[in-house]
């Protein structure tokens, strides 16, 4: 039976360019990453995935490769990340990379070769196809709005295919050449000792066919792409030629636009060994509309959906936070009067689900968004493609659409350079302007100062880390939902020696239960007083049945 390392850690998610810059030229680095791994360790951290770290442009933030057999020089060089492999095998800590297949850079060589010369073998490699009339091959989006359409320049009529940006052409699956390279890329990796991929974008890679795609605003064309036969087969294919040759190599997949019943056989097929959901990143906890001053979200909104995939899963990638998604504190918490108890609340709520744990940096610290970011401060291409949309769409002034998109979609909230301590750029470096602005928040929020405080998000989070690395009902217990109201999460983790009971309260309300603490016993809260048979805002409660 092979080892199953990724269901008994907890996953930190390191944002490479963000996390810390030790040679101080504005951009984290690997080095950064090895000095901080005591700091990981001691949190309880047994695994970490790194975003893409090989070279790149940049355009996308390094989910645009150009190389993947080399680091990007602005992060080091291989020797760096052999010596971090050696360094975070010394302290019993994984590596996961991130494995983008289903682009790669414009900047590519093989893609490259293939604008420059028609007769190339690369041009099937991609998608090259012939305009359809003076319209491109067909009527379908990219996922960053606009054709996926891109013409090539100096030839007439000619197109390739980019689901993302335009500098991210997609790879054409249906070659076998294509296959075989990403298999290698594989198992460089493993050999140099990772564990394993997070799978970007992973089940949209197959291409079965390039027809017109039913009528949507976003994704259109979807349903010729998106969990394919084509794409389980050749996941199974990575399994068997590669993956199963190493001892824990596994799979974690980024996939939108799923149902339970496909994640499941994407699991039971052994294609990927767990995946990412996006109903509850996309829940209703922005202002969607921009009259509109409070949203219409409830915590409940959240905990649907994430609820779903727990009973109906045998198990799944668990998160709040990622590198594309807004800080949770600043989204479904408190960022004013219970912003600690509502952070405090996330860790119970997170670390008590079932599945592999996902924590990204600057969570256990409580990062907050942005208080002001403008659009000229903006780097993430996807926000600036939705401001440009949304003017199109609503003949609204840049200013307006940013105002929204800042509010929604930004994903530089969650790229700011990490705070460690309230120095100059919040310890980040040492004053080299970064490549993204400091977040304004870093003199109260910062590594430091939340080490020395005994009642620290930072440190309730290790509390929190240390509980469920210890208990296996945590790890490995059933779930079942209790039902509660629109701003109680109930639910149990059950073994057939142990019942927890967790209760989280995602609101500034209280709430009376008479039999709230009846014959039980609490194991973890967040408040230092719990007032018998109460919840108060933002309460949240680990407790043990007798
Ligand atoms: C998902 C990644 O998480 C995101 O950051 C990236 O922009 C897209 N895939 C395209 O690779």
């Amino acid at each position: 039976m092979k080892k199953q390392v990724y269901k008994e850690r907890i996953i930190y998610q390191i944002y490479p360019l963000s996390f810390k810059d030790a040679n101080n030229d504005g951009y984290g680095d690997l080095k950064g990453i090895i000095e901080k791994l005591d700091y990981l360790k001691d949190l309880g951290i047994g695994m970490i995935w790194l975003s893409p770290i090989y070279a790149s442009p940049l355009k996308d933030n390094g989910y645009d490769i150009s190389d993947y057999y080399k680091i990007n020089p602005l992060f080091g060089t291989m020797q760096d990340f052999d010596d971090l492999i050696a360094e975070a095998k010394k302290r019993d800590i994984k590596i996961v990379m991130d494995l983008v297949i289903n682009h790669t850079s414009d900047q590519h060589p093989r893609f490259q070769e293939a604008l420059k010369n028609k007769d190339s073998k690369y041009r099937d490699y991609y998608y090259f196809r012939k305009g359809n009339g003076k319209k491109p091959p067909n009527n379908r989006n990219s996922a960053f709005s606009g054709s996926c359409w891109e013409k090539v320049p100096n030839e007439d009529n000619m197109y390739y295919l980019h689901l993302f940006t335009k500098e991210q052409p997609d790879l054409n699956y249906q070659n076998e050449e294509v296959i075989k390279e990403v298999e290698n890329i594989l198992r460089f990796y493993l050999d140099k000792g990772v564990s394993g991929f997070r799978c970007d974008v992973i089940n949209q890679i197959y291409k079965t066919n390039l027809e017109n795609g039913k009528f949507s605003l976003f994704s259109r064309g979807r349903e010729h792409y998106e969990n394919q036969e084509g794409n389980f087969k050749i996941l199974e294919r990575f399994r068997k030629e590669v993956l199963d040759k190493y001892d824990e190599a596994f799979l974690v997949g980024e996939t939108s636009a799923l149902t339970p019943k496909i994640g499941q056989e994407y699991i039971d097929r052994r294609a990927l060994d767990m995946f990412f959901e996006f109903d509850h990143a996309f829940c209703k906890s922005f202002k969607l509309i921009p009259i509109f001053k409070k949203p219409f979200y409830k915590p409940k909104d959240l905990f649907k959906p994430i609820f779903k995939w727990q009973k109906e899963v045998s198990w799944i990638g668990a998160y709040l936070e990622n590198h594309d998604q807004l800080r949770s504190v600043s989204r479904f918490g408190d960022e004013k009067e219970f912003y600690k108890e509502s952070a405090k609340a996330l860790s119970i709520f997170l670390l008590s689900l079932k599945g592999t744990i996902f924590i990204y940096e600057g969570e256990e610290i409580g990062t907050l968004n942005y208080k002001n970011l403008t659009y000229e401060e903006t780097n993430d291409c996807m926000a600036k493609n939705a401001v440009d949309s949304t003017r199109k769409i609503l003949h609204v002034s840049k200013n307006r659409a940013f105002k929204w998109v800042n509010k929604t979609v930004n994903r530089d909230h969650a790229r700011a350079p990490f705070q460690w301590d309230d120095s100059v750029n919040g310890g980040f470096n040492e004053g080299h302007t970064p490549w993204l602005k400091i977040n304004e928040y870093y003199k109260e929020i910062n590594v430091k100062k939340e080490k020395n405080e005994d009642n620290s998000i930072l440190n309730f989070y290790k509390k929190m880390i240390r509980l469920r690395n210890e208990s296996e009902t945590l790890k490995f217990g059933d779930f079942e939902e209790i039902k509660s109201n629109n701003y109680v999460a109930k639910f149990l983790r059950k073994t057939n020696n142990e019942i927890f009971l967790i209760v989280v309260n995602l609101s500034k309300k209280t709430f009376k239960d008479k039999k709230l603490d009846e014959s039980k016993e609490i194991i973890l809260s967040n408040y230092e007083k719990h007032n018998k048979n109460v919840l108060k805002p933002y309460e949240a409660i680990i407790y043990k049945i007798k």
